[in-house]
């Protein structure tokens, strides 16, 4: 069945079949649908930008992405976080050149335009031509985002004020949420920096990849695995009882009830160790379930574009560049209260298994890059993708927020998250996005205050 790229780019219906478990490759290779990415996804969705503990003092900044979009993050004097495009609104120049430090202003290189941590445009090279002009200085300051928030030390910003609040737009994700970043008192922090690569794949396969597809994990890490731990990755199919798919408005994890087995990979006895005398105190904060899941085989995708392993501990964000390329940033994250030599372990953990030397970053970038690139062909594009494993049957009675669904080996997280997309980049405005979970958790106030 042959289907010119210029209909999929038309309807966009026509890129995905959910229901009969198929989709399009004009998705991950198409110019025009990459463009509409980037403004009907990553113009409006809130994506994440850093974590709080980067950025701890007054005039301390991070540089990131929304979309290609390059953004200041930078904390104010009253301790407030802002945000704000780093262009200059004379010419254009970029006005910060430095991923993360500490500033009073930022200076402008061209013709030495100045903005303060706040963003007001305070003074310039030759001022007075510009008072002989009129030009007013308050209507010149570099462009804010349309939000910034936080939740649990993880900070987001959209760029569409017309976006959902952060807490209803992480709904009944949060719960989820909670049991990482919310595990011991004092929540988590990022040690180290900010590593990053480029991969040449389209940024859906590496976010689709964590949101559910533990199944690449048994085959494609196995060779590494054996290197690393000296034995097979977990064979969870082989266990589907105590597993799960969850997800909500996009976002997606999956999880078992294994506690360690993330953090097992890592080859670090005194990891495992740590989380198992840690299980009982998170069983006592946030209840059984959960404290099961804080370092267990799992993975999760933060719609659209970030992605976390709970266990090995490494948190990235899939910057797109272009339908075929990712600029990749990751960090390692650890409970604050950790002991020393536990983050640290940690640390080297993460970069032997999820840097761009790590021996699984490098399996899963060869197969996404493969993914992406066979697309060249004319007729190859033409081929539809299977997107049908497992079950779409929803779990009634689990007691669980957001939508669940059993066994680990299933592609419902998949298929949600592409259904997200497609809602997305069909809608015009934010009320046009239907709304297809029923959230259990009030979009005000947080998962922890509803259960208690
Ligand atoms: Fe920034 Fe002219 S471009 S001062
Ligand atoms: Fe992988």
């Amino acid at each position: 069945k042959r289907r010119p790229a210029s209909d999929a780019r038309e309807n966009l219906d026509q890129l995905l079949d959910l229901e009969n478990g198929r989709m399009s490759r004009n998705m991950f290779w198409d110019h025009d649908i990459y463009e509409q990415e980037l403004e009907k996804i990553f113009a409006r969705c809130w994506l994440f930008v850093g974590h709080e503990s980067q950025i701890p003092k007054s005039g301390d900044y991070i540089t990131t992405y929304l979309g290609e979009d390059n953004v200041i993050v930078v904390r104010q004097k009253d301790g407030a976080v802002k945000a704000f495009l780093n262009t200059c609104p004379h010419r254009g120049n970029k006005v910060c050149f430095a991923d993360a430090g500490s500033a009073r202003q930022f200076v402008c290189n061209y013709h030495g335009w100045s903005f303060g941590i706040d963003g007001g445009l305070k003074g310039m090279h030759a001022s007075e031509a510009y008072e002989a002009s009129g030009l007013d200085k308050s209507q010149h300051g570099l462009h804010p985002v349309a939000g910034i928030e936080s939740y649990r030390g993880l900070i987001f910003a959209t760029l569409d004020p017309a976006a959902p609040s952060l807490a209803e737009y992480l709904g009944d994700f949060r719960y989820y949420l909670d049991a990482v970043f919310d595990m011991d008192e004092g929540g988590t922090e990022f040690v180290g920096g900010c590593v990053k690569s480029v991969i040449q794949c389209n940024w859906k396969y590496a976010s689709e990849n964590f949101v559910g597809d533990i199944l690449h994990a048994g085959w494609t890490h196995d060779s590494g695995a054996r290197a690393m731990i000296g034995g097979p990755v977990a064979e969870v199919h082989k266990f589907p009882e105590q597993s799960y798919h969850v997800n909500f408005n996009g976002h997606g994890w999956e999880f078992n009830q294994d506690i360690v087995g993330n953090a097992a990979t890592l080859g670090e006895k005194d990891l495992v160790k740590y989380l198992y005398n840690l299980q009982p105190r998170v069983a006592e904060r946030l209840g059984e379930v959960r404290s099961r899941m804080i370092g267990s085989i799992s993975s999760a995708t933060l719609f659209p574009n970030t992605s976390f392993l709970p266990g090995q501990n490494t948190f990235r964000t899939w910057h797109p560049r272009g339908p075929g390329q990712i600029e990749l940033h990751t960090w390692t994250f650890v409970n604050k209260a950790a002991p020393q030599d536990i983050k640290d372990k940690w640390r080297k953990g993460t970069m032997m298994t999820f840097s761009p030397t790590g021996v699984f970053e490098m399996d899963d970038g060869e197969n996404w890059e493969y993914s992406t690139k066979t697309n060249a062909g004319f007729v190859t594009r033409q081929q539809d993708l299977y997107m049908g494993l497992g079950s779409n049957t929803r779990l009634a009675d689990s007691g669980l927020p957001g939508n669940v669904f059993k066994g680990q080996i299933n592609e419902a997280n998949q298929r949600a998250f592409y259904q997200r997309w497609l809602d997305l980049m069909k809608s015009k405005t934010w009320a046009e996005v239907p709304q297809r979970d029923t959230p259990m958790l009030p979009t005000t106030g947080t998962a922890q205050e509803k259960a208690a």
